[in-house]
């Protein structure tokens, strides 16, 4: 039975929530693979609309066990609160369980994020404020505490104290902050954090070696975008983890070897939040008409998103490194009223052609689109379950970017409930 990781291709928000909710039907268990709340990922079925940060995108199928998985950072007051809006929903949360080895986001890594980002200037990152980054720093540093160090008073104690003696010469020496001096509070606080997690903190590596054993369906839900991988994305204007099928691995616990399929969520058009080069942005009455339709305001923070035409060269470039084998297409809906849709084929700088994505944001910054222009076909979508009942330059216009991209048509969505899809492929 397939491992199957489903992943953003672009810069995040391409609708992963949406897809892991209607492949989840198929799915045993349901992995995150990494990042913490600085993701949103929204789901809208017949349940209701729900918008999840930390809680994999199966929770609402009660046969599917969801896994934070231990690549994942997490703020334990917002996964609290999260359980708690869906169990107030009537969703049952008991098939959910937390990865001992996840990192827990402290009070000093939300400072830190927000004093990193000022002291950045105009050279800000437009973080979600969130503490991803100074998490995974910790972790990297070995300095990190884990979920399963809430569970342990000594051992939370020990580290804490020995963490904020530095954090605290980091946060008046560099920043002109004032010391963190709650440590007895924050202490109390994280305790209580872990006695109401314990139930779900578990070590999950016996649960997925056994559903490895019984060929048991596996889907690893990804977080963030291709394009904001730490290693390969546009740096520094990027995440703090590896967001593709390699790290997608790595943060489930799962090994490489396991997977057997790739599905790449790629938006119609392109958007991205925060800063950073995007060569096909939009900055017209077109982008903003996009951003009305397409509600492209941030799921964690609320800010406008980017938008931009669809980057066939990012987008390849992102099939390949992460060997995307499967393209969800995401909102083709939102385009049903622009009159000339176009598709970015290559770059130009100085008179010379650029085909693979240049490591430089400078030189991204700087490069000119190629377009390929194609006739909108003006008329709704988001009734069409076949790829027949699409307007034929809608399947022209899809067909187009499955080829640019050298992956197959999987999924076409029409709109953000589960049942406005089109499949032409099976997933599972
Ligand atoms: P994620 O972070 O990748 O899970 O994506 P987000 O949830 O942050 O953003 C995707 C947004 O697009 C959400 O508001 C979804 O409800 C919405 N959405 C997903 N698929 C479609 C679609 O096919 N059509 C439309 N109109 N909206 C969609
Ligand atoms: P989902 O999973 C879109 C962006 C931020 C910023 C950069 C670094 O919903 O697709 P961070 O807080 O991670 O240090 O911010 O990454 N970013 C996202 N953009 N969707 C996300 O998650 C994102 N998570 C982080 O806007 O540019
Ligand atoms: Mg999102």
């Amino acid at each position: 039975m397939p491992v199957v990781a489903v992943l953003g291709a672009q810069w995040g928000d391409e609708g992963k929530g949406r897809i892991v909710d209607l492949l989840a039907a198929k799915a045993k268990l349901v992995v995150r693979a990494g990042g913490g709340t600085n993701a949103g990922h929204t789901v809208i079925n017949h349940l209701g609309t729900f918008k999840l940060h930390l809680v994999p995108a199966g929770i609402f199928d009660p046969n599917v066990l969801n896994v934070i998985g231990p690549g994942t950072v997490i703020d334990p007051a917002a996964l609290l609160e999260e359980i708690a809006s869906l169990r107030a929903a009537g969703i049952d949360t008991s098939n959910l369980m937390i990865s001992e080895r996840a990192h827990v986001v402290m009070p000093y890594h939300f400072q830190l994020d927000g004093l990193e980002e000022s002291s950045r200037g105009a050279n800000e990152i437009g973080t979600t404020r969130r503490g991803i980054g100074p998490t995974y720093v910790d972790k990297a540093a070995r300095i990190g505490i884990r979920m399963g160090d809430l569970l342990h008073e000594e051992t939370l104690l020990s580290r804490m104290t020995s963490v904020l003696e530095q954090k605290n010469k980091v946060l008046t020496r560099l920043y002109n902050a004032p010391a963190d001096t709650a440590i007895h509070d924050t202490y109390l606080r994280y305790l209580d954090y872990g006695r109401q997690l314990e139930p779900f903190i578990r070590p999950i590596h016996p649960i997925l070696q056994e559903a490895l054993r019984q060929d048991q369906p596996i889907l690893i839900e990804g977080n963030q975008g291709a394009l904001l991988d730490v290693d390969h994305g546009t740096f520094p204007y990027v995440t703090s983890t590896a967001t593709g099928s390699a790290g997608a691995c790595q943060g489930a616990g799962l090994p490489p070897t396991a997977l057997n399929g790739v599905v790449g969520i790629y938006k119609a058009y392109a958007t991205r939040v925060g800063a950073g080069p995007f060569p096909t942005e939009l900055h017209d009455a077109t982008g903003e008409s996009i951003r009305q339709v397409g509600q492209e305001f941030g799921t964690t923070t609320g800010r406008p998103r980017r938008v931009g035409w669809f980057d066939a060269v990012a987008a390849r470039y992102a099939a390949e490194i992460n060997g995307i084998s499967t393209i969800a297409l995401t909102k083709l809906d939102v385009l049903d009223d622009v009159e000339t849709i176009r598709i970015c084929t290559g770059y130009r700088f100085n008179d010379t052609q650029i085909d693979t994505l240049p490591s430089s944001v400078a030189l991204l910054g700087k490069v000119e689109p190629i377009y390929e222009d194609y006739p909108g076909w003006m008329t709704p979508t988001r009734d069409a379950r076949s790829i027949d009942d699409l307007p034929e330059a809608a399947q022209r216009y899809v067909r187009r970017i499955s080829q640019l991209v050298g992956a197959r048509l999987g999924l076409v969505s029409v709109g953000p409930s589960r049942e406005q899809v089109i499949v032409l492929q099976t997933i599972f």
